[in-house]
């Protein structure tokens, strides 16, 4: 147990982002609210950790909504939650020792008291902590478990990424070209993404904005088609994709961010019925269905940053105030790799 002794140095207070109303459509600054609050007094069980960074991430805008879901939606006037890493700065837990790094999932805001059981330690001899929430973490997984576990991936295979300089994109097309890729395609928002794709090893990028997708990503596939779609998009992009894969390809659906922020119902691909005759397998996941492989991906995710195998971009953002702003820029692709709010 290593409660710190001088406790006059500890915070009583923090900051946090709260709700304040539900977006409709895209979120706007007026729908969060920079807030103070007290900081319980430690129970038994329980650490203080001050946080470091925080993760923001296109799943919380579906948990503005208020509407059922896999994930709880987020109270109006409460903090928001989410990925963060911090530093413990006070225990009363035999497992968390003050100095400790944790991982937890409650970021935006700057302290937390939580139960120790509820932090998993970052393993800071691996990749400094920030990684924890991004390639190590459970974005890093998403795209392994995604393109392994979900699309059953095998070597040889043409992979094709969307949203592919993004956080969990970047990784899906490194790991396909690590694991014996024959082509692994991305597309992205920007020339400037683009341009990253290739110096990351991707044999073909293009920007979404350049033309219709069908037509971008039958230029980039030749006749050959793809084998695997990682879908993070949905919309006009799964629709050239099912266009583009071979007789028995596969669709690991994990996002639609196209879509996040629609309004009203958005159609279906028109070409679903390809599904049929080509045989395709299209599933949907969720990685928290995944987590018990997460000990095997940190080990070979580890081996392949530490030889650069595999490299990730981070888009930081400086101040909690901020963070709002660093999630509306997230859902309008301002950032290259995984956008983080370091607190
Ligand atoms: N199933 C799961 O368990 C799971 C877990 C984690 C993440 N996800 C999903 O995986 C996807 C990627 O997540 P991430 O954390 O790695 O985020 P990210 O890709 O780092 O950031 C989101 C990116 O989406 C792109 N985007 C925004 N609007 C778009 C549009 N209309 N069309 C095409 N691209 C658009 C932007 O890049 P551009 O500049 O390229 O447009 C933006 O940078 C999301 O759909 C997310 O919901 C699913």
């Amino acid at each position: 147990m290593s409660t710190r002794t001088d406790t006059t140095t500890l915070p009583t207070a923090t900051r946090e982002i709260q709700l304040a109303s539900r977006p409709h459509g895209r979120p706007l600054p007026e729908n969060f609210r920079l807030a103070g609050t007290e900081l319980p007094v430690l129970q038994d069980g329980q650490i203080l950790v001050r946080n470091l960074f925080m993760s923001v991430d296109p799943y919380m805008r579906g948990r503005m909504n208020d509407v059922k879901s896999y994930s709880a939606p987020f109270s109006l006037d409460a903090a928001l939650d989410g990925g963060a890493v911090g530093e413990v700065i006070a225990s009363r837990s035999a497992d968390r020792q003050v100095g400790d790094a944790v991982v937890h999932s409650l970021g935006w805001r700057e302290h937390a008291v939580l139960d120790a059981g509820a932090t998993t330690p970052a393993r800071t001899d691996l990749a400094p902590a920030p990684a924890f929430l991004g390639a190590l973490g459970m974005t890093g997984l998403t795209a392994y478990a995604g393109l392994l576990k979900v699309a059953g991936f095998k070597a040889g295979e043409v992979v094709f990424v969307s949203g592919a300089a993004g956080a969990v994109g970047s990784l899906v097309g490194q790991i396909a070209k690590a694991l014996g890729a024959s082509r692994v395609i991305g597309s992205a928002g920007s020339p400037e993404k683009v341009a990253r794709l290739l110096e990351l090893g991707f044999d073909a990028a293009f920007d979404y904005h350049d033309g219709p997708v069908a037509g971008q990503l039958a230029a980039a596939a030749g006749d050959r088609g793809i084998d695997v779609y990682f879908d993070n998009v949905g919309g006009e992009h799964l629709e050239a994709a099912l266009s583009a894969l071979t007789v028995g390809g596969r669709v690991a659906m994990c996002g639609a961010i196209s879509q996040y922020n629609s309004t009203e119902p958005t159609p279906a691909p028109r070409n679903l019925m390809q599904a049929i005759g080509k045989q395709l397998t299209l599933k949907g996941f969720l990685v928290s269905g995944y987590w018990q492989h997460m000990p095997e991906f940190v080990e070979t995710m580890s081996g392949w940053l530490a030889d650069g195998t595999v490299r990730y971009d981070e888009t930081i953002v400086d101040g909690l105030e901020n963070a709002p702003q660093a999630f509306m820029d997230l859902l309008d692709g301002a950032n290259t790799g995984k956008m983080l709010v370091r607190l």
